[in-house]
């Protein structure tokens, strides 16, 4: 039997996206079509999508709410059933989607969320336009407060998900926020949303949802621990039975070497002689010339002290001295930002740095590269690895999280046993990284033994097929009770 399920969430790929929360609300939607779980997405109409509302259908007035009027609009785009928020005095404004154009939170985040998780609640109750959820699975902090609110109702509510992707986002907000969210007074306890004097999106969430699910079994683990679970690990303990760990995948169709646009040459495990292609023309892109014999290593992500790119910087002159070149795509922190355009400059030729959001040139560069390297002090799931392996880019990662439930490291049982896809070390310093960046080099020179370990990488599945069973097994075990 079909089973209607509603996700409620802040970002979906391909419309908009920060990282990969975007990437894990497009693609396993519709892998989830497949195992009969129809999904729709309610997510706000941020100005950045505002084309998508224009010939969208009015399906509720949900009258004046949080300061404005709100209606949800329909719309079926990319092959995703989209419940559009349309509140202009929330949503309708320059900026990014978390911050305002001086780059700091907007001050009304808890009105722009609270309102994205009250409609997932709502929805999830009263069903839109005759379509009524069977269960409502709400992500990240933004839509924490969904199951709270869906607990705060007199008529019966469907069970609800919550999937934690980065905990370290919590959505802690003053007390005095309590009345406008409507939030029942009676909730602002240890065992409610109350955390530390403030109100948390992601606690609430936490201690109402039927299951909690993150996106990795490792992460699972560690979210349990003082040193992962900022804060919230006793109420993950006191959750236990309820928790699951489940790896993310990625959009196998948007990430394939033997088909995707963005690439000058595509490509296949058997056909791997045509990447160098690839290289070439990122190599011109960042003006780093035309020789691909050296080792090219990339990074492509948010700047943030999470991914421990700092650590990046002070291992990669000893691997640029001895010939390697490296790029980076990304953007945040402004120390990291200038740390690398510092890089570059000292490394004319061999170092090229590129500040933003570009779709297509990380496509490239998952393409292009050598390596890429994922260094992060904590890593839920990461999807840049994953990305890499398809295209026979190999992972060089810390052992955390998703990173050490994805990736084979190279050692020599792996590589005797014909079964490495990449490198991992630990602990996460700047002195491990480099031995990671030596041994890579090492490899590399073996052109046969680097060509294996690339086939290992792009053969292991990094789809979504068993994770959406999964999911699904989760989704239909609720309904029933
Ligand atoms: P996180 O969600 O913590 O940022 P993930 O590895 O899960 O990390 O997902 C990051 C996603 O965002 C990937 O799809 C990656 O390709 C993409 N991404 C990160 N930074 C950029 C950028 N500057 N330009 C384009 N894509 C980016
Ligand atoms: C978060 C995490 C990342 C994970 C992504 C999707 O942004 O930082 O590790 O892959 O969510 O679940």
């Amino acid at each position: 039997m079909t089973l209607k399920l509603l996700f409620v969430a802040s970002e979906c790929a391909p419309f908009v996206k920060t990282g990969g929360l975007a990437d894990v609300v497009g693609a396993l939607g519709p892998v989830l079509g497949g195992l009969g779980v129809e999904c729709r997405v309610v997510l706000p109409l941020y100005r950045q999508i505002a084309h998508l509302g224009r010939d969208a259908a009015v399906v509720l007035d949900a009258g004046s709410q949080f300061g404005g009027p709100v209606r949800v609009l329909a719309k079926r785009a990319a092959g995703i059933d989209l419940l559009l928020i349309d509140a202009p005095h929330l949503y309708d404004r320059p900026g990014q989607i978390y911050l305002n154009e001086a780059g700091v939170d907007w001050a009304d985040n808890h009105l722009r969320f609270g309102l994205l998780s009250r409609l997932g609640a709502d929805i999830g109750r009263k069903g839109v336009a005759g379509w009524q959820p069977d269960v409502v699975h709400a992500h990240d902090w933004q839509a924490g407060l969904t199951p709270v609110y869906l607990g705060q109702a007199d008529e019966a509510a469907p069970p609800c998900v919550l999937t934690i992707h980065n905990i370290a986002f919590q959505g802690n907000f003053p007390a005095t926020t309590m009345g406008v969210l409507g939030l029942d007074p009676a909730g602002f306890t240890q065992d409610g949303f109350e955390y530390f004097g403030q109100i948390s999106f992601l606690k609430g969430g936490l201690m109402q949802a039927d299951q909690i699910t993150t996106v990795s079994p490792t992460y699972a683990r560690e979210l349990m621990t003082p040193e992962f679970g900022m804060g919230l690990e006793g109420v993950l303990v006191a959750r236990k039975a309820d928790l699951s760990g489940i790896l993310n995948g990625i959009d196998t169709t948007a990430w394939d070497p033997a088909s995707d646009p963005a690439l000058v040459q595509t490509y296949t495990s058997r056909t791997l002689a045509r990447k160098v292609a690839n290289k070439h023309a990122l190599q011109e892109h960042f003006g780093l010339g035309a020789d691909t014999s050296p080792p090219l290593f990339s990074v492509i992500s948010r700047l943030s002290e999470q991914k421990g790119l700092d650590l990046a910087l002070q291992a990669l002159p000893a691997i640029l001295d001895k010939g390697a070149r490296f790029v980076l795509l990304g953007s945040g922190a402004p120390e990291l930002e200038h740390g690398f355009r510092e890089l570059a400059g000292r490394y004319p030729g061999r170092v090229g740095v590129e500040i933003g959001f570009n779709e297509d040139l990380a496509h490239l560069m998952q393409a292009g590269a050598d390596a890429t390297l994922v260094p992060s002090r904590f890593e839920p799931c990461g999807l840049t690895q994953l990305c890499a392996m398809r295209y026979g880019t190999l992972p060089i990662v810390s052992v955390t999280g998703g990173l050490a439930d994805t990736v084979i490291d190279a050692n020599e049982a792996a590589l005797a046993a014909g079964c490495a896809t990449g490198f991992q070390f630990a602990p996460t310093t700047a002195l491990r990284l480099g031995d990671a960046l030596d041994r890579a080099m090492a490899l590399y020179a073996d052109r046969q033994a680097w060509q294996k370990v690339q086939r290992n990488a792009m053969k292991h599945p990094v789809g979504w097929d068993s994770s959406a069973a999964r999911m699904a097994r989760i989704y239909r075990t609720l309904a029933r009770t």
